[in-house]
């Protein structure tokens, strides 16, 4: 099973399950092919996290988290001494050293057993001979040509001579097409080869600050999964330089002391606790979060501890909203976009993939003759020292640009295992919203009993301690709605927040549901069980796929 934002994409890594492939060997063709044709977020030039859970048991969590290059300083984001926003988050200097290509190689090295050029050639072919755009796919190049009209290969690149493309149109991508031949014979071609010249003609001609140093010293990093427990279901998540383990585990630990299911869900006493947990949670990260390379007293054994949970809950009124304290720490500016990718092949082996441009597109800007898009991912940083403001700057130590470090994340790729086995994987972009999505899925599937598409399809929360303000999507019931405000809750509506792609394994059936919350026609679960060869029929619709790994019980969970 493969669940992406991109059905092109799923059925990459659908099937590369087919011919034998594990599901590493699935997440990095899917990952390369979502580069061509999800460019908002899928990317060769940005950087993520991967988190595998082998069937056999002991999970691995590869950080390819950007760095910050050898001339980033604390106050880098400065222009005569004033914060300059522009600075922070458009500019060359924004760029970190990418991660992606190295972390895809190292995971596949390690756990990957098809030919490395095989999981690229799908992306390959997608690129030169280009594939036709679907309706989502064009508005949202659409939407970004004012940004493209700024840089005229990137105009090139996403328009037709400038006029913006069209659903039905085909997209080519001939100079992605090339770089992806050269990684797929030579990946370090991309820090070392003709990929990294052209990297650093860019940025020597643009006023960028990464190096042919930068780009050689980039190094991904194995790190200890971050564990917790639910319920009774064991949760593995993504650890530092990403917030969102500790903001899932930390919540969940504080939730398990209610009866979420007797409040029900979407109820105003569960959304009101969820908010609660988070917001407390969300005060641990600004208080203590950044990459642990410089930050080496995280204090994450108590900030995940089942006794803090329990101080936590005793700050928290059954009845009414708690106050954030603003003059603790404020807010960095954050940015909505990254893609998740969950999968799980015939063996019970899952992946859980988040990646990143860090804004939608990046800095909105390809790399002359490369084709591949540049993250902005130092706007993750910290403002500068002292800039905590009530405004949202933020401006404590822990996040603050430093040569080689790499900015603190959101993304929350987790697994979920149940009596030893692959129970659940999920994950979603959103920003700092991330760890609040994956929290509404594993509520819905642990609490309430959903399954992958009504967890997917659930109304979703966020809270993120400041500002203080209980964010939910539109559709919350007149009733909840008022309930939560006379607690005291300031709420704010929004659209649809996140993109969660969920896998889940229960009754006999592997079910996959992507998210169509944000556009209705992306987003696809594509199952990889042969037809003609097996019994358990896949039954693929546009956005769940369903596999029977136990036909017998799965007949009987229909019937029920
Ligand atoms: N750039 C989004 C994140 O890392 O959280």
């Amino acid at each position: 099973m493969v669940v992406s934002q991109e059905r092109l994409a799923s059925e990459v890594g659908a099937q590369v399950l087919r011919e034998g492939g594990t599901a590493v060997d699935a997440a990095v063709a899917t990952a390369f092919a979502l580069a061509v044709v999800h460019p908002a977020a899928g990317n060769l030039g940005g950087g993520g996290f991967l988190l595998s859970r082998p069937a056999s048991g002991q999970p691995t969590f590869l950080d390819f988290r950007e760095t910050a290059p050898a001339g980033a300083h604390p106050r880098m984001w400065l222009k005569e001494g004033v914060y300059d926003e522009k600075l922070h988050h458009e500019s060359l200097a924004s760029v970190g050293v990418p991660g992606t290509v190295a972390g895809l190689r190292r995971a596949w090295q390690r756990e990957g057993r098809l030919p490395w050029a095989r999981l690229l050639n799908p992306a390959i072919r997608l690129a030169r001979e280009g594939f036709v755009l679907s309706e989502h796919q064009a508005a949202s190049l659409g939407k970004q040509l004012p940004e493209f009209r700024r840089h005229g290969p990137t105009l090139a690149q996403f328009s037709r001579s400038g006029e913006p493309l069209r659903a039905g149109d085909r997209l080519v991508q001939r100079e992605l097409a090339r770089t992806l031949l050269r990684l797929s014979r030579n990946w370090s071609d991309f820090y070392r080869g003709e990929t990294a010249r052209l990297i650093l003609r860019d940025m020597r001609a643009s006023g960028g600050l990464i190096t042919g140093a930068d780009l050689r010293a980039y190094r991904p990093r194995w790190r200890d999964v971050l564990r917790g427990t639910y319920r009774g279901v064991e949760v593995l998540a993504a650890p530092p330089p990403s917030s969102g383990g500790q903001v899932l585990i930390q919540a969940l630990n504080v939730l398990e002391g209610y009866d979420l299911r007797a409040a029900g869900s979407g109820s105003p006493q569960a959304l009101h606790l969820a908010a609660e947990a988070l917001r407390r949670a969300f005060a641990d990260r600004a208080q203590h979060l950044g990459d642990p390379a410089f930050n080496p007293g995280i204090p994450m054994a108590r900030l995940l501890s089942k006794a803090y949970a329990a101080e936590l809950r005793a700050t928290i009124p059954l009845d009414r909203a708690s106050v954030s304290a603003p003059d603790r720490f404020a807010w960095t500016r954050d940015r909505p976009d990254t893609t998740h990718l969950s999968v799980l092949d015939r063996k019970g082996n899952a992946v859980s993939l988040t990646y990143t441009l860090e804004d939608s597109y990046g800095l909105k800007r390809i790399v002359p003759g490369a084709g591949f898009l540049l993250n902005n991912e130092l706007g993750d940083f910290n403002a500068g020292p002292g800039l905590t403001d009530a405004m949202g700057l933020i401006g404590t130590a822990p996040n603050l640009a430093q040569p080689g470090k790499r900015p603190l994340s959101s993304m929350c790729p987790v697994i979920l295992v149940k009596e030893g086995a692959v129970f659940m994987v999920a994950g979603s972009p959103g920003g700092r919203t991330i760890p609040s999505t994956v929290l509404g899925t594993v509520l819905g599937v642990v609490d309430f009993d959903l399954d992958a598409r009504a967890a997917v399809d659930a109304l979703r929360f966020h809270h993120q301690w400041l500002p203080d303000q209980l964010q939910v999507e539109r559709g919350l019931p007149a009733a909840v709605k008022e309930a939560l405000q006379a607690m005291g809750h300031a709420l704010t509506f929004v659209k649809q927040q996140g993109c969660a792609q969920v896998i889940l394994v229960r009754n006999g059936l592997v079910e996959g549901a992507a998210d169509t919350k944000r556009w209705p026609d992306s987003g696809v679960a594509v199952a990889s069980a042969k037809a003609e060869r097996q019994p358990q029929r896949p039954l693929i619709t546009h956005r769940n796929a369903l596999v029977a790994t136990n036909f017998k019980q799965a007949e009987r969970s229909f019937n029920r």
